[in-house]
């Protein structure tokens, strides 16, 4: 038994993927993006899972995470958007990565390896994080065209405002992507495969899809959207086991500095999560965790290892080793927790670590 665990449910994933793909349509190639250990998911176990489930291509942050995957065993199309133009790429080019180019250091970069490689240009269309700005499309476009060793696959950009359904910018940089896109043509690259939507654009921007789509937290069940539900499920849950239950008097106060002073004689409950674990300090006097289906409030400090929880008289008899939920399934979920603590439900999803175990349910038929 583990005192702190995330339980991912595989079905979940599966339902998500299924859902997705069927939403995509047959020819819209579905990437379900798997970054940062699946957002926190456990790629290994979940990436099998995302494909049996239909996902055509596989997407990772870094290039290290998509060699990763490859001495895993996966076999699938993957593609890659992060690396440095000094990095040694050896293994990914030897592993049948989509790699991005998201400047023109990136593009020289490639064409002086003289390896053959699979290329995916990302351009910057508004978002001004990271791509190939417009003043240097023909130039990268052009030093592209003429690698005999690289094949271009198309090309790539992100939005920045797709969870806002109603912000213009969305079309200020789907126009910017087209134009990007033609022009590549004009400049003899082929460019059949070509993507923008996020999870917020796959749903509910049809008309944005291109030829793949980029799923990342819906897959993982979660919605993008604040207030639009699409029936996805979410997979992770966060949960502990209590470790005390003990009495505090009127006047008494908890944990560190004593910020919180019990307003009547109660009950505190200890449940093993703490900083270290991944949850935030600046929780304190936001979060709720569920014992039994009953909401109860944390109080005082967040410390490294544990939390105190208010059971007021413990009407419910709350004991040790019973499970407190801190999000998912039987508690809050992740986006109410995170609407609670001021964040988002992705990055709520990647915050458990340090001693928290997965323990993964269902997905029994792959
Ligand atoms: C380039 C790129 N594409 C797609 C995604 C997936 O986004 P989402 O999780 O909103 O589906 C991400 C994640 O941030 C990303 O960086």
């Amino acid at each position: 038994m583990s005192l702190l665990s995330t339980r991912i449910n595989l079905d979940a994933i599966s339902h998500n993927v299924r859902l997705l793909k069927d939403l995509v349509g047959p020819d819209v190639r579905l990437m379900c993006v798997v970054k940062a250990d699946a957002y926190g998911h456990g790629v290994e176990r979940v990436a099998p899972v995302m494909l049996k489930a239909g996902a055509d291509v596989l997407g990772c942050a870094t290039v290290d995470e998509a060699v990763a995957l490859r001495k895993l065993g996966i076999d699938a199309p993957l593609v890659a958007w992060m690396w440095e133009p000094q990095q040694d790429l050896s293994d990914a080019l030897s592993s049948d990565i989509v790699i991005g180019v998201p400047s023109l250091a990136h593009a020289q970069t490639l064409v002086e390896i003289e390896v053959p490689v699979k290329v995916v240009i990302k351009v910057e269309t508004g978002m001004h994080r990271n791509g190939v700005d417009r003043q240097l499309w023909d130039e990268v476009f052009a030093l592209l065209a003429d690698a005999p060793h690289i094949e271009v696959t198309g090309l790539m950009s992100h939005l920045a405002c797709a969870d806002e359904p109603e912000n213009p910018h969305t079309d200020v940089q789907a126009a910017e992507f087209r134009e990007a896109i033609a022009r590549a043509r004009e400049m003899g690259l082929e460019c059949p495969i070509n993507h923008l939507a996020n999870s917020p654009a796959t749903l509910s921007r049809k008309d944005l899809h291109f030829d793949q789509v980029r799923v990342g937290l819906a897959s993982y069940g979660l919605e993008p959207i604040a207030g639009v539900e699409h029936g996805l499920q979410p997979a992770m849950t966060w949960a502990a086991n209590i470790v005390n239950v003990k009495p505090i008097k009127q006047g008494e106060s908890s944990c560190y500095v004593l910020t919180w002073t019990a307003p009547a004689d109660g009950y505190l409950a200890v449940v093993p999560v703490g900083y270290a674990d991944g949850l935030p300090r600046s929780v304190q006097g936001s979060l709720n965790v569920t014992i039994g289906g009953k909401s109860y409030p944390q109080v005082g400090r967040v410390s490294m290892d544990q939390i105190v929880v208010d059971l007021g008289e413990n009407p419910f008899g709350v004991q040790a080793d019973d499970e407190a939920i801190i999000f998912g399934e039987g508690g809050q979920s992740a986006t109410e927790l995170a609407d609670a603590i001021g964040t988002i439900n992705y990055e709520v999803v990647c915050r458990p670590t340090g001693r928290t175990k997965r323990i993964y349910e269902g997905g029994i038929d792959l």
